[in-house]
């Protein structure tokens, strides 16, 4: 099923090559969620070529590098985190030579790639899955419980809902931690390690610059398979340590990544990179991924769960800034993502703090994660249907985040947090095809259809619509995104703490600094320099600056 390219050609340069002091350590990476980016041929999926074509206006926009959520063969079980194949790409989404393509584009345009690699299960209809005699090797098969095997192995539960376990015809039960589609692969073979390096090679020879590792935190199981001893696990994700995530044996495995990536890199001339999306009960626990001898990045969750206050907000920045700096590694923020409540929405529903809370991500030192859409200002869409629902969550009756984080479910999440404001805590709400241009769905996605209804007033916010009205959130991503690149030590650089009065932040980085509102109304405070950008409009009179509500503001000083 492997795809051929048409014409192979050596792997194109990346830009910058080789070591170096590490363009990931501020490097503002905008994830593309292919199926919702752009759509080239009316099937009303977004594909490969789509995303290719569109390349230009993420230059434009002004990040670094694009990371692709799964666009390999798969039966889409999962949005593609069901693979079938780990060196095809899935019809839907084209062929290798389109893959190909956009990695020569996107080099051509100075913009580095990412790819997924999904290393904890694959599809059920991986070859290695349908094989009867290599299934019960290379999976967590296990014989049930009960006087003929009748029950499940343990009480885990999938963080999609019901039982972690599935029984085949033969009567023994699979693991899946996620669908029942997505059975977890056995770590403990040596075979499943030479399989996914040499999946990581084969993307590497096509030109990635590098991984970002799904459910990194999942791969070893704790010995035995113990009961955890309570229901509702999916709550406890992210907030403690379960015999099936966030175990120390996994860190082995991003240490032979590393040396993987490392070893290609210098052989190659370039900086390949991994990134965990690992969801950890401690910013300490979180920096583990990220030791010198492992992976390159960690998604930072706390920072996405936080709640709008300036207390949350600082205790959370000086938690992860102190752990990442103690392992001499970046932090890496994100706001938004496939599997969250779009920040818009997440924070009151308010594209004010929204917009803030961009800025705020885009001052502090480190790596930022965009998710398509959000420079848009794009909200939750929070009527879908049920007919047009995909989450598998949704029809497990489960959990909202396939990242298994503090879930997306506001009830029963231990802080509600990253779910706030949803329809009910399923994934279909950020997923809703971008809107380009034009008054009318498509809004441009494409010459058919979107495989999710966009809503009837997305007019006003398509990027048509946006380009070139400065008081457009389009418009402050690019302002933003511009200055980052022209102020050196935005990125990976000293942060201070500045006084503040309560419910504001203040901080200084090289060169600016910057104040963020967090409370609703106005704030006065002694002009502490020239305001350079700002999420709202920001006045000085007399020396004094007034903080408009729920605002922040870059200063030069
Ligand atoms: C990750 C992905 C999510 C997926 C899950 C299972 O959390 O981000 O979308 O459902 O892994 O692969």
């Amino acid at each position: 099923m492997t795809q051929e390219l048409t014409s192979p050609s050596p792997a194109p340069q990346a830009p910058g090559t080789g070591r170096g002091p590490g363009w990931w350590r501020d490097a503002v990476i905008y994830q593309v969620y292919v199926r919702s980016f752009a759509d080239s041929d009316g099937d009303g999926i977004g594909d490969l070529r789509g995303a290719r074509e569109r390349l230009p206006y993420l230059k434009d926009l002004g990040v670094d590098a694009v990371w692709l959520t799964p666009f390999y063969a798969s039966p889409q079980a999962d949005g593609g985190y069901d693979v079938a194949d780990y060196r095809a790409v899935d019809p839907l989404f084209g062929t290798l030579q389109d893959a190909d393509d956009l990695i020569r584009t996107a080099h051509d345009l100075g913009l580095r790639v990412i790819v997924d690699i999904v290393p904890n299960h694959t599809s059920d209809r991986h070859p290695w899955f349908q094989d009867p005699e290599l299934s019960r090797q290379r999976y967590l098969f296990r014989p049930g419980k009960g006087e003929s095997g009748e029950l499940p192995p343990n009480d885990w539960e999938s963080v999609f809902g019901g039982p972690a376990w599935t029984r085949t015809d033969r009567g023994d039960w699979y693991l899946h931690l996620f669908a029942p589609e997505q059975p977890d692969l056995n770590w403990d073979n040596p075979e499943v390690h030479t399989e996914f390096e040499a999946i990581m090679r084969f993307w590497l020879d096509l030109g990635v610059d590098g991984f970002r590792v799904d459910v990194a935190h999942g791969m070893i199981k704790a010995p035995g398979l113990p009961d955890i001893g309570h229901g509702a696990q999916a709550q406890l994700i992210g907030a403690q340590v379960l015999p099936f995530f966030d175990q120390d044996g996994v860190h082995a495995i991003h240490r032979a990544w590393r040396r993987l990536l490392d070893g290609y890199g210098d052989a190659h001339g370039r900086q390949v990179i991994g990134v965990a999306e690992a969801w950890a009960p401690t910013a300490e626990r979180l920096a583990l991924y990220v030791r010198p001898d492992e992976l390159h990045q960690a998604f930072n969750f706390q920072f996405l769960n936080a709640p709008w206050q300036s207390d949350a907000l600082r205790s959370v920045i000086d938690a992860s800034l102190a752990a990442t700096a103690s392992v001499g590694a970046p932090t890496t923020w994100v706001l938004s993502n496939h599997d969250v409540v779009r920040h818009t929405t997440r924070l009151g529903g308010s594209l004010a703090r929204a917009r803030a809370a961009t800025l705020l991500m885009l001052a502090l030192p480190g790596s930022a994660y965009l998710y398509q859409g959000e420079e848009l200002g794009l909200p939750e869409v929070t009527d879908l249907p049920d007919e047009v629902r995909q989450d598998p969550a949704f029809f497990r009756g489960g959990r909202a985040t396939g990242a298994a984080g503090p879930g997306t479910d506001t009830e029963s999440a231990p802080d509600g947090v990253a779910a706030a404001g949803g329809q009910d805590g399923f994934r279909d709400g950020c997923r809703v095809p971008l809107p380009w241009s034009g008054a009318l769905p498509p809004y441009g996605f494409g010459p058919g259809g979107s495989w999710l209804p966009q809503p009837a007033d997305w007019g006003g916010l398509t990027v048509a619509a946006q380009t070139g009205d400065p008081a457009s959130t389009l418009e402050l991503y690019r302002a933003a995104l511009d200055l980052r690149r022209r102020l050196p030590g935005l990125g990976d650089g000293p942060m201070t703490w500045a006084p503040a009065p309560d419910g504001v932040l203040a901080f200084t980085r090289p060169g600016l600094l910057c104040t963020v509102n967090t409370l609703g109304h106005d704030v006065g405070l002694p002009a502490p320099g020239t305001p350079l950008l700002s999420s709202a409009p920001v006045t000085v009179d007399d020396a004094t600056g007034r903080l408009p509500g729920d605002s922040c503001t870059w200063w030069a000083i």
